[in-house]
Order: structure tokens, then sequence, then C-alpha cells
């Protein structure tokens, strides 16, 4: 008998608004036909301008914890993961817990971009494992669109990235029979700080050394928009999500005949393509969303597994793996019998 993490429940959420591909064309002189050649995304949500990051986890949590037959008060710990915080600090976490009404438990900010979920998951697990909590809150949530640089300057990144949350709860659980009880079976994450600068958003920051945090000089050289190196991002998620793959499952003595379904991070429909290329997985094995909702950072996986869920396509006693890669860089797994 062990002691493991059990997801007892999904959710996720949308902003209203509804930005095609036509839609970015004038004012990024960019078009769809590019779009959807290189990224495959066909459109993505943007949040209203009364919208910020915690009310966008608030709705994902609120249906998270209607599936999962949990009030809100026996949540014992909240993670919140994110690239676009609510504030420059305190962390989101805490304005979250505020308008949940749920004062005293730790609230949580995880900062590792697309590999946030999975950040987020492996604590989770980490401290139900050791017996620390019992019911954790994980939400991942970003607010893309009032971040980018909706200028010609900024294509390259501002066509890909959506806004949404998706969260999930996770119960403490007696495992005896591993093959067939639902629970994390096991996640691992990486870093590699030496390319940080591949994927990042310089300011405001103390590493610009101006004189102060902000100033209009800064502003003008859009420091505070997220920069790409789109080509070397591109080969490296390849590579290392499809080593992460195999990772999640060599570890825990799994083959790939074993896996049921793949989420992997939807940053690029033609990562997720060459993945599925480079190791021989047939198209029904990825579970993809980025086509609709564009690339969500952190939320993707989360968003993923509660579409795939609601679909029916994810179901109890399925092996699935969640592999994620962003910037920092960060990567990991999470290898879970649903
Ligand atoms: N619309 C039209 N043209 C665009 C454009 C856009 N939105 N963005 C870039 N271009 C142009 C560039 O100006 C460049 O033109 P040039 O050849 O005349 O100089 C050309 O397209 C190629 O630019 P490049 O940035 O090299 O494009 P790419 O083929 O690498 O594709 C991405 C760009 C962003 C789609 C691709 O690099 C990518 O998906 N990278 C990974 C992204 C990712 O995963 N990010 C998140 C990780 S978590």
């Amino acid at each position: 008998m062990a002691l493991r993490s059990q997801i007892i429940g999904t959710g996720s959420y949308l902003p209203s608004r509804v930005v095609m591909n036509k839609d970015l064309e004038e004012v990024l002189d960019t078009s769809d036909e590019w779009i959807q050649q290189r990224t495959g995304i066909l459109k993505r949500y943007w949040a209203a301008q009364d919208e910020s990051t915690s009310d966008l986890a608030l709705k994902a949590s609120e249906k998270a914890l209607e599936s999962a037959g949990v009030d809100k008060k026996e949540i014992d710990l909240l993670l919140l993961a994110t690239v676009t915080p609510d504030h420059e600090f305190p962390g989101s976490a805490c304005f979250l817990q505020a308008k949940m009404d749920i004062p005293g438990i730790p609230a949580i900010d995880v900062r590792q971009q697309c590999g946030g979920f999975i950040y987020a998951l492996s604590m989770a697990d980490q401290y139900i494992r050791t017996g620390t909590y019992k019911n954790v809150l994980v939400v991942c949530s970003e607010l893309h669109s009032r971040c980018l640089d909706l200028t010609p300057r900024g294509r390259n990144l501002s066509v890909i990235f959506g806004d949404g949350a998706g969260a999930i709860v996770l119960r403490a659980a007696d495992i005896t029979d591993p093959e067939n009880q639902p629970h994390v079976i096991s996640t691992k994450i990486h870093s590699d700080g030496s390319q940080a600068k591949e994927l990042w958003c310089p300011g405001p920051g103390t590493a610009l050394k101006r004189k102060e945090r902000v100033t209009m000089e800064m502003l003008e050289e859009g420091v505070q928009y997220p920069q790409m190196n789109g080509r070397a991002v591109f080969s490296r998620a390849v590579r290392t999500m499809s080593e992460s793959l195999l990772e999640s499952l060599t570890s825990n003595g799994k083959e790939l005949k074993d896996l049921n379904l793949a989420f992997f991070h939807q940053a690029n429909k033609r990562i997720s393509e060459a993945i599925g290329k480079t190791m021989s997985l047939s198209d029904d094995l990825i579970h993809s969303t980025v086509e609709d909702i564009g690339n969500t950072t952190s939320a993707t996986i989360p968003i993923g597994l509660d579409d795939a869920v609601r679909k029916g396509k994810l179901k109890k006693g399925m092996l699935i793996s969640n592999v994620a890669f962003g910037s920092g860089f960060t990567w990991g797994h999470a290898l879970i019998r649903w």
C-alpha cells in the first residue's frame, strides 16, 4: 500500500472572445495561410478587458472542484502556474485565494512557463506522497493577449499565443493495485538555464541595470514583450519532448505499446507532428487542442485533459503521458493511470 495522488476532477475556462487568424492579418502584417502552415493554429481566445489571470483561474478552478465533488474549504494547498501574473507581486495564487475565500492554506505561484503544469503537478504529488496535504488544487492560467507586442515587430510570437485556464484537483489515496487504481505514477522535472534567453521576457527587471526598473526608453525598445528564437526552440522542443515521453515510460517499466493517450505541450501543431513522426505514434494517440485555442503556455495540458474528459476520449484505466517543454528551458513528464 502506498500513498499516491489521484486526479479526481478537471476544469477549464476559455474567454468568450474568439480571435481568428484573419483578425490578426492587418495589425500584425501576417496571413491566415502563414499561421496555418507554420503553426496549425486556426483560432485562439482573448480575455475581456475586465478579466485578469486570476479571474480565468477562478473559473477553471470552480469547474474542477465541481467535477471533483470537492468543497473549496477542503483544499489544503493551492498551486497556480502562470507567466502572465495579475501583478508583479504578490503571486497570483494569493489573488486567486482571496477570490476563492479560502484563507490560511498555502498559495504558491509556479513560474516555470510552458513547463508550469508538470512542475506544479510534481510539487503537488510530492506533498501528497509525504502525507503533508490531502486535497490539492493545481491551476494554470494565462492571459497573453495583454502581454504581447501586437505590432508586426512581434508577429512571430503574437500569432501563437492564446488566453485560457485549466485546473485539476488531486486527492491522496492509498494505492494497493497500481495497475488498475487511478494515480500519478511518476513525475520528473528538468531545466537548462543556459538557454534562458532563447525564449524570454527581458523587462521590467533588475538585470537590465537601468536607473529605474521601468523607463520610457525601455518601453519604446519593447523589453516588456516576450522574445523568441523560434527555430532553436522548435528543434529543442521536438527532441526534448520525444525523450521525455520515452523517459516517462521506460522509468516505469512501460513501453510505447502500453500508452493510451499522450498530452504534449501545445506550442505548435508541427512540433507534435514531428514528435509523432520521430516516435511512430499514430495520430489518435496525441490529443491536440492547438488548432482551436493556440498556445496557452502552462494551461495547455490541463485544458487538454479537461477537453479529453468532456469528449469521452480520456477514460478510467487509461495510461497517459503528459509532456511539456518551454522557456527556461524547462521540461518534464507526468505518467498517470487515469
Ligand atoms: N506572419 C508572417 N510572416 C512571419 C510571421 C508571421 N506571423 N512570423 C515570422 N514571419 C516571417 C519572418 O519575418 C521571416 O521572414 P524572412 O524570411 O523574410 O526574414 C520568416 O517568416 C521566417 O521567420 P522564422 O521566425 O524563422 O519562422 P519559422 O519558420 O521559424 O516559424 C514559428 C516561426 C514561431 C512558427 C516557429 O519558429 C515555431 O513554432 N517555433 C517554436 C515556437 C514555440 O514552440 N514556442 C513556444 C515554446 S513553449
